[in-house]
């Protein structure tokens, strides 16, 4: 951290939440049988020079391991985002987070946020304890992200590369390089401390605002689930679920995504019991399993599509939406 405070004009908020970019092994050979989310995020910082004129402040807002993730948590980031975004000193800001559910944080985030300046997830997929960690580069590359002027959006940047959050998926277990952004292509570039743009920043949403001055109130999720259409799917899943909701069942679910082959196609048993969850005033959407492409909509379809959204980000959409309607 630049212990040189007189001088310095404007902050980076390093907010840390876990996962194996805080992760330790006991030997610096093991680059998978690691505990993620063990160091804490100063430590993290330790040797990463502010760039010239900015601060770099570190913030533990959680210590987990990603696959762990809940709302709870993304309200608790949200919301000191938001009170930083806020905050004339505060340049950008960064958070360092477990890969596994990167794009699932950013895209609430995004959704969330309205994100006039830059925040900016990073992760490692080794360990801090490793020979050759990828963490320290991914951090310094995501502060000079924040630090840049003009900047602003949600982002992700990992291996040098920044994609937006919309677009952002985890697509290798192992390599560094584990994220793209699929057909939209990314973002842009880090090189040595310089940021490359290959399109503009991502649009800042003005509706973004109220869910996070909202998120004050720690909203309870409502629970959406995802059902994968596959080869011999059956509609159990979906009936008990339904048998719950029509029971009233305390935490009982409000929404289905339908995970959908191709252009949104579904198993016929998989349609006919999620019409059966509609009909029951469940909200069912489908979004394509295919990592790229978009649903194109046809004329007739049963149900709703959420476009070139995953599964896992057309999960939060719908939660956010439930949550709307509730608070309208
Ligand atoms: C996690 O997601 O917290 C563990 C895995 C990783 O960061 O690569």
């Amino acid at each position: 951290m630049s212990d040189h405070k007189a001088s310095v004009e404007r902050h980076v908020l390093v907010l840390g939440t876990g996962g194996t970019i805080a992760g330790r092994a006991a030997s610096s050979g093991d680059n998978i049988g690691y505990v993620a989310g063990q160091v804490g995020v100063a430590e993290l910082l330790a040797g990463i020079e502010a760039p010239p004129s900015f601060m770099l402040e570190a913030e533990q807002v959680a210590q987990v391991d990603s696959k762990d993730m809940e709302f709870s948590i993304w309200c608790a980031l949200a919301r000191r985002c938001a009170q930083a975004l806020a905050d004339p000193a505060v340049a950008g800001i960064v958070v360092t987070h477990g890969t596994d559910t990167l794009e699932e944080t950013a895209f609430f985030l995004h959704s969330v946020l309205r994100a006039s300046k830059p925040v900016v997830l990073t992760c490692a997929m080794r360990p801090a304890t490793a020979l050759s960690p990828d963490g320290p580069q991914n951090v310094r590359d995501a502060v000079a992200v924040a630090a840049t002027a003009d900047a602003q959006g949600v982002s992700v940047v990992c291996a040098g590369v920044v994609h937006a959050a919309l677009d952002v998926q985890k697509v290798h277990t192992y390599r560094t390089d584990a994220f793209a952004s699929g057909d939209a292509g990314p973002l842009g570039f880090v090189e040595e401390g310089e940021v490359r743009l290959a399109k503009p920043w991502p649009q800042v949403s003005e509706q973004g605002m109220r869910f996070a001055e909202d998120l004050a109130l720690d909203f309870a999720a409502p629970r959406v689930e995802i059902v994968l259409s596959h080869a011999g799917a059956r509609g159990a899943l979906i009936d008990s679920l339904v048998a719950e909701h029509v029971r009233g069942a305390p935490g009982s679910v409000r929404g289905l995504v339908l995970a959908a082959t191709g252009n949104g196609t579904l198993h016929r048993e998989i349609e006919q019991a999620a019409a059966r969850a509609q009909a029951a005033g469940i909200r069912v959407v489908r979004a394509t399993r295919c990592s790229q492409g978009r649903i194109l909509a046809k004329p007739g379809d049963a149900f709703p599509d959420a476009g070139a959204l995953s599964s896992v980000k057309a999960r939060i959409r719908l939660q956010l939406e439930l949550l709307g309607s509730e608070a309208n």
